[in-house]
């Protein structure tokens, strides 16, 4: 069957009601486009729970800070149709900046705390502009499942935060990271890697693996990550903005293992014109 686009939430709600009316489930993934196999394994979990899939494209500019790449992120509309198309995916929604922000839209999103941290450091506001755009994309679509990729790992948990607040009956789900053999973690922004920084990016999984290991075998939380950050930059990446244990649910920082509070490791560093972020829990 081949996979039909929308561009507009009216056109889109038409759609969902019919298949309502049918009693079908419906699912959301929502992407940026510049889709790669991560993607693609998000609409493969929506596809097994889901009777009807949508995947939303829309290069989001209110999530971009100023310097960052809004205008040069890559923008593939007719082959990532293709991609999702071949997935088995139903409906494409890919309307335009004026559809999501008609003029005079002032109403924003803030979902003060797990947004304040860690990302949201590095990256005032994104989380502002995520938390709003995806509150709009759950309300237009009125799926009942929608699919985040573990990757955007703090993302994940902002969005599950707003969704259980604002009594949004969507479920969300994280899909696990899709990652190369080497271990780097799928990735639109690794097009931007030099052949010799795809050679170094996969050290940052690499680092965030040993933390783990030895954060289980009891050594000090604070004292791995200081290491782990010497050792990134000794790699070659050209800064480390930061890694953290973290409290799998609340993002708060760990210095002691627990096993009965699942935590992550997470990291986020510069490498080339790349700004690469990672995540794995702590108990694998
Ligand atoms: O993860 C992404 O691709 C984006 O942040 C999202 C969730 C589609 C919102 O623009």
């Amino acid at each position: 069957m081949s996979i039909s686009t929308v561009r507009t939430i009216q056109d889109l709600r038409a759609q969902v009601k019919a298949w309502r009316r049918d009693d079908l489930v419906v699912g959301v993934v929502p992407t940026m486009g510049a889709l790669h196999v991560g993607h693609l394994s998000l609409v493969k979990a929506a596809l097994d729970k889901c009777d009807r899939v949508i995947v939303t494209l829309f290069v989001n500019p209110t999530q971009f800070g100023e310097g960052e790449d809004f205008s040069v992120y890559p923008r593939s509309e007719e082959r990532d149709r293709h991609m999702v198309e071949e997935q088995g995916a139903h409906v494409l929604f890919a309307p335009s900046v004026e559809e999501m922000y008609p003029e005079g839209a002032i109403t924003e999103v803030q979902v003060p705390g797990p947004d304040r941290i860690l990302e949201g450091k590095f990256r005032p506001n994104h989380f502002t502009g995520v938390a709003t755009v995806v509150t709009k994309l759950l309300n237009q679509a009125q799926a009942d499942h929608a699919f985040f990729g573990e990757k955007d790992f703090q993302q994940l948990q902002v969005i599950k935060t707003l969704t259980r607040d604002l009594c949004i009956p969507t479920v969300i789900h994280g899909v696990e990271t899709v990652r190369e053999d080497d271990g780097l973690a799928l990735s639109s922004r690794n097009m931007y890697l030099s052949e010799d920084e795809r050679k170094i990016a996969p050290i940052l999984n690499a680092v965030l693996c040993d933390v783990a290991q030895k954060f289980r075998e009891g050594d000090h939380g604070s004292a791995l990550c200081d290491i782990a950050e010497q050792q990134l930059k000794d790699a070659g990446f050209a800064s480390v903005d930061y890694v953290v244990i973290a409290d799998a649910q609340s993002l708060e920082q760990q210095v002691t293992y627990n096993p009965d509070h699942p935590a992550r490791v997470l990291a986020a560093a510069k490498l080339g014109r790349a700004r690469l972020i990672d995540n794995i829990a702590v108990d694998d």
